[in-house]
């Protein structure tokens, strides 16, 4: 099989954060919120079902053009009459849970099978010592969550992990809080929650202190605001599979136009370049207090391992399967550490990558924060007896990754499930289509 180049412009689908979080607080205000650039994939559908089963009011789903959110306040949610249902959401399912955690009535949420064998307790736990009553299965640690709220008082939780999902969590519970809520976390994780309650005038404080460690607090219970207007950026991690196939494929150039910038989320350029990528941003905006701009990468051979690890993990966390796979294509051996989140995402995605880079005939050492990536895989246009076959674990990121090793290896492959692409990504095979055209 010959290996294609990738090359041309393109824009990917709105970030998968921001638009969970831009739902979230437009169903809170009083009035029309209009969302531009949200992504319509599973998991923010998800979220879309349950803030319209809460009592706001959402259309546009159904045409895929911007959304229109009438909320009905921040005191006035109802409380639904069904199990409001997160499929394959962390993000839903979280976030949700600090804001029924904030409502006088009774909800459960619960998701598919991969969902409701994740972690929980790391949101229960915290909740629970701010007043709420929540039941879960497998000991109080699994979904579904039977939550029965109202009544916080606000804590200041030291998180064990930087993850922005227990962040954004309390966050929203403190809005519906007497006093202060903190969360402090070991490093900055992605800080969208904070930036769109600054945009909203919410009571916010947040600070990175000299040590790293990361405070962010809803200092009074959030009052009432009117509707407006979120302009999502496009995700920058789905804009990272078409960038690295750049990196990784030679004759490649493609431009993302529009992608978040967001200094929490870029720890992908700044691997990519310390491993000898060429990359150029331009064009750079603010969106709603988000910063945007427009990348391209060019493909230059010669790329080099490196080390990943500390305050930057937090800052490349969905990126690092695609990450892996560039590290097989570059000379050198890559260290990943810090990373044992990675175990607990939609997949073990240590386990996965591990996997995956193994049926591509990359050496690997798996760690149980890591993994050791000796790079160097060879392509193969010939040789091969048999396709590769992958398996995607039903992991949304694995799936594209999948496809990205097999194009890069040039030879057949087959991929078990890539139906999960669209928990996050419904235009990804399209997009990839056109940039293997080479239209000019
Ligand atoms: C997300 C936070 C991260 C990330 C996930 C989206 C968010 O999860 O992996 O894809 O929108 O807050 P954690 O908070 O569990 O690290």
């Amino acid at each position: 099989m010959h290996i294609t180049p990738l090359t041309g412009t393109i824009a990917v689908p709105g970030d998968k954060s921001i638009s969970h979080r831009a739902l979230i607080m437009a169903a809170l205000a009083r009035g029309k919120s209009r969302i531009t650039g949200f992504l319509d994939a599973a998991d923010t559908r998800r979220t879309a079902r349950i803030i319209a089963a809460l009592g706001a009011d959402v259309q546009g789903l159904e045409t895929g053009g911007e959304l229109v959110v009438t909320g009905r306040g921040i005191h006035d949610l109802r409380e639904p009459a069904d199990i409001l249902y997160t499929g394959n959401s962390g993000t839903t399912t979280r976030l949700l849970a600090g804001l029924l955690a904030g409502q006088p009535f009774f909800s459960v949420l619960s998701g598919d099978e991969s969902l409701n064998d994740r972690p929980m307790k790391r949101v229960i736990d915290p909740l629970a010592r701010m007043g709420a009553t929540i039941m879960a299965r497998a000991d109080n640690t699994r979904p579904p969550l039977a939550i029965r709220g109202g009544n916080l008082a606000g804590i200041h939780h030291q998180s064990p992990v930087a993850s922005a999902q227990i962040k954004s969590c309390l966050l929203l519970a403190g809005l519906f809080a007497a006093g202060e809520t903190a969360v402090t976390e070991p490093r900055l994780s992605r800080d969208h929650t904070e930036r769109m309650f600054h945009y909203l005038g919410l009571p916010l404080r947040a600070e990175v202190r000299p040590d790293g460690t990361a405070l962010a607090a809803v200092t009074a219970p959030g009052q009432d605001y009117p509707g407006t207007d979120f302009a999502v950026p496009g995700d920058p991690s789905a804009a990272a599979f078409f960038l690295t196939a750049a990196a990784i494929i030679p004759g490649s150039e493609v431009r993302v136009t529009g992608v978040g910038l967001n200094p929490t989320r870029t720890g992908i350029l700044d691997v990519l370049t310390a491993m000898g990528a060429e990359i150029a941003i331009d064009n750079r905006r603010d969106l709603n207090g988000e910063p945007a701009g427009d990348i391209t990468v060019t493909h230059r051979p010669g790329l080099r391992g490196t080390e990943i690890g500390g305050t930057l993990i937090p800052r490349l966390i969905d990126e690092l399967p695609v990450l892996a796979l560039v590290a097989a294509h570059a000379e050198g051996s890559t260290v990943i550490r810090d990373a044992a989140e990675l175990r607990i995402k939609e997949s073990d995605r240590l386990a996965a990558i591990a996997d995956l880079l193994t049926a591509v005939g990359t050496e690997v050492e798996p760690r149980e924060d890591g993994i050791v990536i000796h790079g160097g895989t060879k392509t193969e246009s010939t040789g091969r007896d048999k396709p590769l076959a992958f398996r995607s674990r039903h992991d949304h990121r694995m799936a594209m990754t999948a496809h990205l090793a097999g194009l890069a290896a040039g030879s057949d492959f087959t991929i078990d499930d890539t139906a999960c692409v669209e928990t996050s990504f419904p235009g990804f095979f399209p997009l990839l289509e056109k940039l293997m055209k080479n239209e000019p």
